[in-house]
């Protein structure tokens, strides 16, 4: 198949049409975010779709003592937040970590207009110290779903950090395995570099089911196995 330019933009709209619905909260929700200052680098609602979609699939088993927690990192101005919390089950929690505190703001706002707020805590600091902290607060197989979206050259040791907190079952999402200002072809561009090292170890991983859904700039789906050494 010949993918041109031109086929791959129909496709790209194709996808955001027929799956990429949203509500009026989220419809305009980055251009409040972008009239605030804030950049305008949040997922697309077809994106958006498939966080809520796997946040759903991964609910904890019902024989679980603890509500389902997903940890985000790197909050923006709250809008792939918003789509991770409708997808919990009840009495779950997102907590999404976030650096700026004018984006936690903004977030924490659209957070509770979206009607969600009882199931978000936006936790300020770095992302790689936070996931540490909370190690040390909740725990082993404490975590039902990740999702990485901050600092891309820090996803390798951002899944050091998290890989013990994610319980047997639970997911692994990370958004811009593809491209984010670069794509995946500009070898030698230190941001694809990273996260060419990132991608290959996921893939490799013993521990983890791994795919990559080419959506937007790519989102890699990986999932914990129940028990570590079976066969793929
Ligand atoms: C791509 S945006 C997140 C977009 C958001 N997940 C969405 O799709 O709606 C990245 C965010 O990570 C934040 N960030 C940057 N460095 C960070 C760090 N070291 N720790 C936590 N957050 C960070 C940025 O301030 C920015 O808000």
């Amino acid at each position: 198949m010949d993918f041109t330019h031109e086929r791959f933009e129909y496709t790209r709209r194709y996808v955001r049409e027929v799956f990429g619905a949203e509500d009026e909260q989220l419809a305009h929700l980055m251009e409040r975010a972008v009239a605030a200052g804030l950049p305008d680098i949040a997922v697309s609602p077809d994106v958006g779709h498939l966080l809520q979609l796997l946040v759903a699939m991964s609910r904890p088993p019902s024989s679980s003592a603890r509500a389902q927690r997903v940890v985000e990192l790197g909050t923006l101005a709250g809008y792939s937040t918003i789509w991770l919390a409708r997808g919990l089950a009840p009495g779950g929690q997102v907590v999404s970590v976030e650096i700026e505190e004018t984006h936690a703001r903004f977030a924490e706002r659209e957070i509770a207009a979206a009607g969600v707020g009882d199931r978000v805590v936006v936790r300020r600091g770095a992302a790689l110290d936070e996931l540490r902290r909370m190690q040390a607060e909740l725990g082993d197989d404490s975590v039902d779903l990740f999702f990485f979206d901050a600092v891309k050259q820090q996803y390798q040791a951002y899944w050091d950090a998290a890989r013990t907190m994610l319980r047997p079952g639970g997911l692994l999402v990370a958004d811009n395995v593809l491209g984010a200002g670069w794509w995946i072809d500009e070898v030698g561009e230190p941001n694809r570099e990273a996260i060419d090292v990132f991608n290959r170890a996921v893939a490799a991983d013993a521990e983890l089911d791994v795919a990559c859904v080419p959506l937007r700039e790519g989102v890699l789906v990986a999932r914990k196995r129940e028990a570590a050494g079976r066969s793929r």
